[in-house]
Formats: structure tokens, sequence, C-alpha cells
């Protein structure tokens, strides 16, 4: 579905991203995982379009993502949810789903777009008039992952949503991401919360100073001791 070869990228100076090679198949969650600075944001924002200097290969579902603008990108059926949330923070959650669906060229009824965001998280269809800045990070992060769905993806990029919750909520989105999976999304997660992204994911990658390192099944990253060490804290 995203296939992504030779792929060096960067902002002007020297590249950040190095040779990156990488794959998502349709209905996988696949986790990026790395240290701060690693380049995972980087990698995100090179299929989103929104870095400046790029060269490589990304397709996806066969048609070539590299140059495209990053307003052009949603049409594709990719949706990125960018590292610390952005949520519109004075207006109702409603009105920040409404938004979601906004750069949608074929629009479709919005009501059954939000029913279905929702269904995925109850807690929103709870607090719908409550201004989304007024809410916990972990309601505000439902609030950016439900946003991020109203464009009906067929591909989830997840920028650290586990980043500064709590862990009764971090639980919460793990079961969310579970469940959105289950929905047939396929989801490219970066996450410094490696023991959550192995426990969601089929099969990850770590990224290193710009450069993969390692790939393998979830399983096998989860015993690679390499991995434990400086991911897992054991
Ligand atoms: N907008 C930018 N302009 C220049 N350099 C950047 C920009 N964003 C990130 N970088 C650099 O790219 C490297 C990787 O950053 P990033 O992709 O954010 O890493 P990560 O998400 O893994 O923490 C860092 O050295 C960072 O300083
Ligand atoms: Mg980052």
């Amino acid at each position: 579905m995203l296939k992504i070869e030779k792929l060096h990228a960067g902002y002007g100076g020297p590249d950040v991203l190095h040779d990156i090679a990488l794959h998502v198949e349709a209905g996988e969650t696949v986790t990026l995982l790395g240290a701060n600075t690693a380049g995972k944001s980087t990698l995100l924002r090179s299929i989103s379009g929104l870095v400046p200097k790029v060269r490589g290969t990304i397709d996806f579902n066969g048609q070539s993502l590299l140059g495209r603008a990053a307003h052009a990108i949603p049409q594709t059926g990719i949706a990125h949810v960018p590292e610390g949330r952005h949520v519109f923070p004075l207006m109702s959650v409603y009105d920040n789903l409404v938004m979601g669906a906004y750069t949608l060229r074929k629009k479709g009824p919005v009501e059954a777009k939000i029913e279905a965001v929702f269904a995925l998280f109850p807690r929103l269809r709870e607090r719908r008039t409550q201004a989304a800045g007024s809410m916990s990070g972990g309601e505000q992060q439902m609030v950016a992952i439900g946003r991020a769905l109203m464009l009906e993806p067929k591909l989830l990029l997840l920028d650290e949503p586990s980043h500064g919750l709590a862990p009764i909520v971090v639980d919460e989105l793990h079961a969310a991401l579970l469940r959105i999976n289950a929905t047939g999304v396929s989801v490219l997660l970066v996450e410094q919360n490696a023991s959550l992204a192995l426990s969601i994911a089929t099969r990850g990658y770590v990224l290193e100073s710009g450069r993969l390192v390692l790939e393998g099944s979830a399983d096998d990253l989860r015993s690679n001791d390499a991995v434990r060490r400086a991911y897992l804290g054991l």
C-alpha cells in the first residue's frame, strides 16, 4: 500500500533521513521506533509533503507522492496526526471534527462520519459541545485522531500519540488504536513508548540518526536485545 525506497530527506542543510526503505500493507499497523531527533517526524512529514528536500520513492497505492503539495495528500487517502495534537482550542469537539472533513474534495454527509468517530470514541460524544482546549491531554488526542478519521483515510500517520499522557489514558489510546485498525484503516505509528507501540503493531522499524537499523515482526523486536535495552528499559 505504502512503499518507500531509497528515501533521503532534509530541510535544506545536511540530510536528516538516509536511504530509508519501509512499507505498510493494507490493514497493517506498523510502528517506527526511535529516540528523540532520530528523524521519525521527518519521515511522516516526508510522506505528507511537508519536507522541502526529498528524493527517492514514496508510492501510495501505485501513485507517487513525491513532490505533491501537502494539501493534495489527504485526497489520496492519507491522514496525518502531528506531534502535539493541535486541536482548535476554542472550538467545540463537534466543530473540530467538522473541520476534519473540510479538506475533502468529495464531501458526503458529515453526520455519518461524526457518528463513526463517536462510535470509536464514546467520550467525544459526551463532550461534543465542550471547547476542545478545555479537555484533558488524552481527550484532546482523541479529538485530533477523530478529526483525522473524518477524512476516512486508508492510512493513518500517528506521531507520538501517547506523548505526555497518563498511563491509564495510554491504555484507552491502545484500545482505540486497535479498534481503528479493526475498521480496516492501516496505521503507521511513531512512538517513543516502544512497549505500547509493539503491543499494537504487527511489524516495526527502528530509526537511529536518520537510518533504519532494524526491522522485524513486533515479536522479533520485543525480544531483540538492543531494542530491549534502548527502548524497553529492560
Ligand atoms: N523544520 C526543521 N528544519 C530544520 N531541521 C529540522 C526541522 N525539523 C526537524 N529538524 C531536524 O531533523 C532532525 C530529526 O528531527 P525529527 O524528525 O523531529 O526527529 P524525531 O521526530 O525522531 O524526534 C533533528 O536533528 C531536527 O533538528
Ligand atoms: Mg518527532
